[in-house]
């Protein structure tokens, strides 16, 4: 299965779908990389590894792809799964339209809590160590045009209760993160994972 990653900076977890891909761990291959950045740490990765990288904005600007010939060239990549991981911009309702039931994103903290417009990166990690809850996690789930509000596809917890700071809480979420999101790729690329009423199952 092509998949696509869409980024905004660092691109940890971009790394953790290449490693699983490289070990053998499922037969994925990403064709393209994706930010709305023309500089990230993320794309210098990408380099490395030869995928293709596009810098995205919404309208026509210098060295950027707007939406509509981003599809274009996602579709002509033969693109089945596009991985939001770190994507700090919304997407167009007309993208969303072109991939539809094929566009996932990882969110560092459990939804349905601590979601939502300007909860991403630091925000949510301060917001959970604000609010005293003893556990945090990962989740990923589908997209749809709200933030944070589509169906859950799988979730890990981690123990928070003691820790001294947000940026404790990031480490702890962090490592989750990177399993969470391959495992989640790898059962989509098995087909493994399918709506069931109004709940999303994975199977073994
Ligand atoms: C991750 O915590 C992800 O959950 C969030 O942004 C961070 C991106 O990190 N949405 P990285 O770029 O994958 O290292």
């Amino acid at each position: 299965m092509n998949i696509a990653v869409f980024v905004s900076g660092r691109g940890s977890n971009l790394r953790s779908i290449q490693n699983s891909i490289k070990n053998g761990e499922m037969k994925v291959k990403i064709v393209a990389v994706v930010s709305d950045k023309t500089d990230c740490a993320a794309f210098d990765f990408a380099h490395s590894e030869n995928i293709q990288t596009y810098s995205v904005f919404d309208a026509k600007r210098d060295g950027f792809s707007d939406y509509f010939s981003l599809t274009g060239s996602l579709l002509s990549s033969g693109v089945e799964l596009i991985v939001l991981a770190g994507f700090l911009k919304k997407i167009p309702v007309h993208f969303l339209e072109s991939f539809r039931d094929k566009i996932i994103n990882i969110h560092p903290a459990l939804l349905p809590a601590f979601g939502g417009k300007g909860m991403y990166g630091m925000n949510v990690h301060k917001a959970v160590f604000n609010s005293s809850a003893k556990v945090s996690g990962a989740t990923v789930h589908f997209v749809n045009a709200n933030y944070d509000e589509g169906k859950i596809i799988a979730q890990r917890c981690v123990e928070i209760e003691g820790v001294k700071s947000p940026e404790e809480i990031a480490e702890k979420v962090l490592k989750i993160e990177h399993e969470l999101l391959p495992f989640v790729v790898k059962k989509i690329s098995e087909k493994k994972v399918f709506p069931n009423g109004n709940r999303i199952e994975i199977l073994n």
